[in-house]
């Protein structure tokens, strides 16, 4: 059945998503770690349908970690092989929704197949302004914001910028998506209480929602809990409530 979302006060911009607890989903049922991913694309067919739906504009998927690279190479070609299967599998939606694909990350670390497949969709979808779907795949946000820091300290260098227009704002312009406006919800899934090293600058006005559901478990119902949970926060930046 088909969740109000228009029933919502306030539908945030972008949403950012920690999607965990696929291996423990897939354990539980005695199937293999790539099993529950499978499962978990399904999730973020979903969510992204719902997204849509609900007028939110940028989603963000964490599919892929710096960190991830360390896991078993059959899990890494498991996890590759599905992100080609799965925008086989998702292209049309993205075409009859008005959903631009964009990737955030050390793209050239992937293997090229995938590049070429992701580079195809990013294209083919280049043109639509109202969704956007960014897979963040090989990204750390330390490195994102120490290769921002590179391009500025370069662009001293050679005399183009000046030490004090270093700020908050030509930063947020050296980061891989400058154009993005961040996340204002971040939800992980799957109990677990960190940021994994995941937009720790563009989180940082966000407001977080942590469920104990695994992500392969986590679809329309699940995203408009979020949604309202985030309808029910005060949010202030840092100042006062002046109601
Ligand atoms: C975390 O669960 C999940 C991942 C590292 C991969 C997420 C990838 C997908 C859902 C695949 C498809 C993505 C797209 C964009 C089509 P985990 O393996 O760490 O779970 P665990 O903590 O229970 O072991």
């Amino acid at each position: 059945m088909s969740k109000n979302f228009q029933g919502l006060e306030k539908i945030p911009r972008h949403v950012a998503l920690i999607m965990d607890g696929n291996g423990r989903w897939a354990q539980k049922r005695g199937l293999s770690r790539i099993e529950g991913h499978k499962e978990g694309a399904q999730s973020v067919r979903a969510v992204l349908r719902a997204a849509a739906q609900a007028g939110v504009e940028f989603i963000t998927v964490y599919a892929f970690s710096t960190e991830n690279w360390k896991r078993p190479p059959a899990e890494i070609d498991g996890l590759m092989k599905l992100l080609i299967h799965s925008l086989n599998e998702y292209e049309q939606e993205l075409h009859d929704n008005g959903i631009r694909l964009r990737v955030m990350g050390q793209f050239e670390r992937l293997p090229l197949p995938v590049r070429m497949r992701l580079q195809k969709t990013m294209d083919a979808t280049a043109h639509y302004t109202g969704h956007t779907l960014i897979i963040a795949l090989s990204y750390g946000s330390r490195t994102e914001i120490a290769d921002a820091t590179r391009k500025m300290a370069e662009k001293v260098k050679a005399g183009t910028m000046k030490p004090s227009q270093i700020n908050e704002q030509t930063l947020t312009e050296h980061l891989y998506l400058p154009d993005v406006p961040d996340p204002e919800l971040m939800i992980r899934t799957s109990g677990e209480l960190r940021l994994s090293n995941f937009l720790l600058w563009q989180l940082s006005y966000a407001e977080f929602y942590i469920t104990d559901v695994y992500w392969p478990d986590f679809r329309e119902e699940e995203f408009f809990h979020a949604l309202e949970a985030f309808n029910g926060r005060d949010r202030r930046y840092g100042g006062v409530d002046n109601k």
